[in-house]
């Protein structure tokens, strides 16, 4: 009988309300103002990410997806069969499928931080591919969290982090979490992940700054959840979508700068502006070849394979723990 299709199991571990309001009211306290990225993402913050995806200027998601086509092969062979893939920040698993359909793990553990999208994603995920186990989690990957047992023996843990966000991370930061990936994984264990290239600046530049307005719709995002989750009373149209890329650092800084001098109030707290003061959301490192193996190699693994797209815009990697 066909009906509506039945989620998976939740492993949840989402962040609770009080740790979103301590994060917000602690990063708009400081001397310069930031807030974590990981926050863009509820439900519709996914959706508008999927949006960005799609994009004439967004590079990355097509050069990615074009690379894992070319290469799903040899992909799917460095990562060897029955594995227990484990992706981070899993999104709506759009990179995933071909590897899902190639690989054949033996169990699929999609972890992210946007809970209705992921469990959207994993109901779909579980009626298309009925053979491989589905064992979503809602959580922040950067907090301790318990990772569910597959029902099957497995032949090794491999992780994948595709969407270049591990460049979300500052360099000690990444090679931190990149080391407690290796640790989760373990002996035996990998990594494929995805990881954007330093390129020509105005590339770069149009990638965060598209015409149609949709990262500063992204952006904005994150001011309109504080006024809904925590009582906020930001004025969407007194702040604008601010990215640019710092050549010196190679990272593209994106913020929300605001408009005039103003006061904000949210949970009981204000929050004063200056004229031209930014909120600083995003960071988003790129990389050299060179630069990504130092820092992978300090982190534990040992670079296996590079897969690149013939203009070299982008990076997909098989790294093996140490
Ligand atoms: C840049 S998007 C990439 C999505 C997808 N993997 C892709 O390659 O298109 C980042 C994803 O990671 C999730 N995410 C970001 N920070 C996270 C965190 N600290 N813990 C769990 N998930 C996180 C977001 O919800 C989002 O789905």
């Amino acid at each position: 009988m066909q009906g509506t299709p039945q989620p998976p199991k939740l492993y949840d571990f989402a962040p609770r309300l009080n740790t979103f309001r301590t994060d917000v009211i602690q990063g708009l306290q400081r001397p310069l103002k930031e807030l974590p990225s990981k926050y863009f993402y509820d439900e519709v913050g996914s959706q508008l990410f999927d949006q960005i995806c799609e994009l004439p200027e967004y590079y990355p998601t097509r050069t990615e997806i074009s690379i894992m086509q070319r290469n799903i092969q040899h992909i799917a062979r460095a990562l060897g069969p029955r594995c227990m893939l484990i992706e981070y920040g899993s999104g709506s698993s759009l990179k995933t499928r071909q590897l899902l359909e190639q690989l054949q793990p033996a169990a699929y553990v999609p972890i992210d931080i946007s809970r209705q999208h992921l469990l959207n994603t994993a109901t779909e995920l579980a009626q298309a591919y009925p053979d491989i186990e589905m064992l979503p989690v809602c959580a922040d990957y950067t907090s301790n969290f318990t990772l569910p047992q597959p029902s099957v023996q497995v032949a090794r843990r491999v992780a994948y982090y595709p969407g270049s966000t591990i460049g979300n991370f500052d360099p000690n930061a990444a090679i931190r979490f990149l080391a407690s990936i290796a640790q989760t994984c373990g002996q035996g264990g990998g990594l494929l992940i995805g990881v954007d290239l330093k390129k020509e600046c105005n590339i770069l530049h149009r990638a965060y700054n598209d015409s149609e307005g949709v990262t500063a719709q992204f952006n904005l995002h994150l001011l309109e959840r504080i006024n809904l989750e925590l009582s906020g009373n930001f004025q969407l149209d007194q702040f604008s979508h601010y990215a640019f890329y710092n050549p010196i650092i190679g990272r593209i800084e994106m913020h929300l700068e605001s408009l005039r001098r103003q006061q904000v109030h949210l949970d009981g707290q204000m929050v004063a502006f200056k004229l031209g003061e930014t909120i600083w959301t995003e960071s988003s490192y790129k990389f050299t070849l060179e630069e990504f193996a130092q820092l992978a190699s300090e982190a534990g693994f040992r670079i296996e394979q590079v897969w690149l797209d013939t203009q070299q815009l982008f990076s997909v990697q098989y790294l093996s723990v140490e």
